[in-house]
């Protein structure tokens, strides 16, 4: 069991499941309506606190009338808020979900009106107390801050980064994270047509991964060592939403077990893959062996 800390968000998903991707400028009743607590970073932590481990979040929470939803589903998960930005002003991310029953597929409209967590807020938390800090890559110049300050005071704490969206200024990241955990929307939108191109892009002794949904997902080793490891497609797809943060949580437990990067690399195509197959994330880890 490891004391873990990530930074990034929580919102408030409202989530339709319909029968097929509406065509534009068309209408379609859902199928069911669900609200959920989404949000990279608070996802990941549901997965580690799941898997063990206790787990803090730091991130910006309003005081407004979803965020009682919000915080009720992290109380339920044991994630603990006390490193929170806590305001009084605005509203908590919202996001608003279409899942084709289909194919299993998530289109994604969200907004928000909040700020972001920013390094002064991190300065302020007791960061000894962590095994390791996962990251999700966005608020660029106040993420460059708090891993340099890593860098610089807590060296030996391992971090992770999420480099899931094209953001400007992102690749400053890329040499102060541990490992970085890339997305396929994140390499097509670089251009790069496969997983193993993106990889090989990157400079000397990185390590990343970078997942390719059906293909599963690949990794490169600081030795510039390629591995792929495979999906194991569900019976039947049921809920893409999360998979992402679903796979960087079992990334970090299996990594902050010291077990090899294959091992790890295994481990989080395996729970990934078997998300897709439930809807949401309860009991994901009741019946998988990582
Ligand atoms: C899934 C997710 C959702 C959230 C959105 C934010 O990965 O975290 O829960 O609404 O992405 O980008």
């Amino acid at each position: 069991m490891a004391t873990l800390l990530a930074i990034g968000i929580a919102t408030l998903d409202i989530i339709n499941t319909v029968d097929s991707y509406p065509e534009e400028d068309s209408e379609l009743r859902a199928l069911s309506q669900s609200q959920a607590r989404g949000g990279n970073a608070t996802n990941t932590l549901t997965v580690l606190s799941q898997l063990g481990h206790q787990c803090h979040w730091g991130g910006v929470l309003i005081d407004e009338a979803d965020s009682q939803f919000i915080l009720d589903d992290l109380a339920l998960s044991n994630i603990n808020i006390s490193n929170c930005k806590r305001l009084s002003n605005g509203k908590m991310p919202t996001s608003y979900i279409t899942v084709s029953q289909q194919t299993g597929s998530r289109s994604i409209v969200h907004h928000r009106d909040c700020p972001e967590y920013g390094f002064d807020d991190f300065k302020k938390i007791d960061i000894e107390q962590f095994d390791w800090i996962h990251f999700e890559g966005r608020n660029i110049d106040d993420t460059l801050l708090m891993l340099q300050h890593l860098k610089q005071h807590h060296p030996d704490i391992p971090c992770s980064v999420e480099i899931e969206k094209p953001r400007p200024n992102i690749e400053q990241l890329f040499e102060l994270a541990t490992i970085l955990m890339f997305s396929q929307h994140y390499a097509q939108a670089n251009d790069f047509e496969n997983a193993t191109d993106l990889l090989n892009s990157l400079a000397n002794n990185i390590t990343a991964t970078c997942t390719w949904g059906e293909q599963g997902a690949w990794a490169i080793d600081n030795s510039g060592k390629l591995l792929h490891s495979e999906a194991i497609p569900p019976k039947q797809v049921m809920d893409t939403l999360g998979a992402g943060d679903t796979f960087n949580a079992a990334l970090i437990h299996s990594l902050i077990d010291n077990n090899a990067l294959q091992h790890a690399l295994d481990n989080a195509c395996k729970l990934a893959s078997y998300k897709c197959g439930q809807q949401g994330f309860a009991n994901l880890t009741q019946n998988i062996e990582l």
